[in-house]
């Protein structure tokens, strides 16, 4: 192994600089790895196993008593509490009568918050013809970017943390936590208000933290980083979410945010670099897509692939995704982490066998993107050690070809989203000669997430989609 040392202020690390996938990587040109070498998912789930429960609310490790947070951190080691996702899904169930009455927007769906999953075809037609290759198969978009509330990804694990806090700090002080209507009540708010959640953000978590937090009545603070939109501060605020802005990156914003809530009273932080909550919150779509697929009259099976195709920052929200879609489709399916050129953190994380001990800064990398979601340039602590054999393949894309996906969206689909959301949407047109005989055929589903999109303001929203029609020529695979 060709060994790399980092200057002398940063710990020591050691990879393969040889490595043609890394120097691809490195010189920031669009790069993709189809994995060969996975082992069958029953078998890597089977891996994946429960580490030890953790008090009163084991998913997220809240002690109420204090309100201190505890270790909502995961050693690699111990793996995945297996009834976590279940235990998730049960939880916004009960939450649904509160979120209807609370949030009128929800109310047609009964309070459940899922996305719609709708048919491609234009976009489709359209990309054949740019990227001069035909697609085997259908594409289709999971429009998360319409998720109610919040508008992104984020909102699935964000609001399922802030739910099991809000059920934590129901039973420290003895209250009904299974029914719906103490989550209304003054009773509660009255003692939601003495407790604190901060998170760190790009922006995007921020939003389902602070927007839910607020809905429940508690305070709470949003770090941001310098990449976060101004118009994401201001939402918070408007919400009276405390924003706290760093002239620094998504990991300042986190550590700066931790080192707040460390050792405050009756405070709980959200870590978006190792909280299991957040992922088991993620991990519940994949229940709610096989019914869509159902629905749809669309097969997932052994002679029908399904192919996924994930924006990933920190790697929580595809790796809980991918999670829950291994446990509902197991071999079925094929879950590709997509990320910007410039900070491919988990790609490089997984490659390396480094994870969170890599930044993409140690290989040469800016970090820097207009995908302000994506901008993390080191992985989770978690995802990378636990979740990456479940992983089928990782592709970086330009931020001209992210920028032109909105461009596409607008003009094939009619729908308006954010940068980050569009980094899958070129990475099928990839998978021509991997993945298995089923991706190459016509039965293949190719499921592109769209992640964020409908809290853009309207000014932002125009600007987007004018410099993704301008960029359109500059479209490729
Ligand atoms: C729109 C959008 N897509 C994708 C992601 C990636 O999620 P994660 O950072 O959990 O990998 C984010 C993260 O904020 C986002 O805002």
């Amino acid at each position: 192994m060709t060994s790399q040392s980092q200057p002398s202020s940063q710990p020591e690390i050691e990879f393969d600089a040889d490595d043609p996938v890394i120097q691809s990587l490195a010189a920031g040109v669009p790069t993709t790895w189809f994995r060969t070498d996975l082992d069958f998912a029953e078998v890597a789930l089977r891996r994946i196993v429960a580490g030890p429960d953790r008090g009163v609310s084991p998913d997220v490790g809240v002690e109420p008593d204090t309100g201190v947070e505890p270790d909502t951190g995961v050693d690699p080691d111990t793996g995945v509490d297996p009834e976590i996702v279940d235990r998730a899904a049960e939880r916004f169930d009960r939450f649904a009568p509160w979120f209807a009455a609370t949030f009128p927007e929800t109310a047609a769906a009964q309070g459940i918050i899922e996305s719609p999953l709708i048919p491609a075809d234009a976009a489709q037609a359209d990309l054949n013809e740019r990227l001069g290759a035909e697609l085997p198969g259908r594409l289709w978009l999971k429009r998360d970017d319409a998720l109610p509330i919040s508008g992104s990804i984020k909102a699935r694990g964000g609001f399922h943390e802030v739910l099991e806090y809000a059920e934590a700090v129901a039973a420290e002080h003895e209250l009904n936590l299974n029914e719906p209507a103490t989550y209304s009540s003054e009773e509660f708010r009255a003692l939601a208000a003495t407790h604190r959640i901060v998170v760190g953000s790009t922006g995007n978590l921020g939003l389902s933290i602070g927007i839910l937090s607020a809905a429940l009545g508690f305070a709470a603070s949003v770090h941001m980083s310098a990449d976060a939109r101004e118009w994401k501060k201001e939402l918070l605020r408007s919400h009276g979410v405390d924003v706290v802005e760093h002239p620094g990156d998504f990991v300042a914003a986190v550590s700066a945010g931790r080192a707040a809530a460390d050792d405050a009273p009756r405070t709980h932080f959200v870590d978006d670099e190792d909280s299991r909550s957040l992922f088991a919150g993620y991990a519940v779509t994949a229940l709610r897509l096989k019914k869509q697929f159902e629905t749809a009259d669309v097969s997932v099976d052994a002679d029908h692939p399904l192919v996924v195709y994930l924006p990933c920052g920190i790697g929580g929200g595809p790796g809980g995704v991918t999670y829950g879609l291994k446990r509902v489709f197991g071999d079925d399916v094929h879950c590709i982490f997509v990320e910007p050129s410039e900070v491919p953190a988990m790609f490089l994380g997984v490659r390396t066998g480094l994870h969170s001990a890599i930044s993409v800064q140690d290989i040469g990398l800016s970090g820097a993107t207009a995908a302000d979601g994506l901008a993390v340039a080191r992985p989770s602590r978690f995802i990378g050690p636990v979740i990456s054999p479940l992983i089928s393949g990782f592709a970086t894309v330009s931020d001209d070809v992210i920028k032109a996906g909105v461009g596409v969206l607008h003009q094939t689909e009619g729908l308006d989203v954010e940068p980050s959301a569009t980094a899958g949407l070129t990475v099928p047109w990839r998978t021509s000669g991997h993945l298995g005989e089923g991706v190459r055929s016509r039965n293949a589903t190719h499921l592109v997430w769209v992640t964020g999109g409908a809290m853009v303001p309207a000014d932002d929203r125009r600007r987007y989609v004018a410099e993704g029609l301008d960029l359109l020529p500059s479209l490729s695979a």
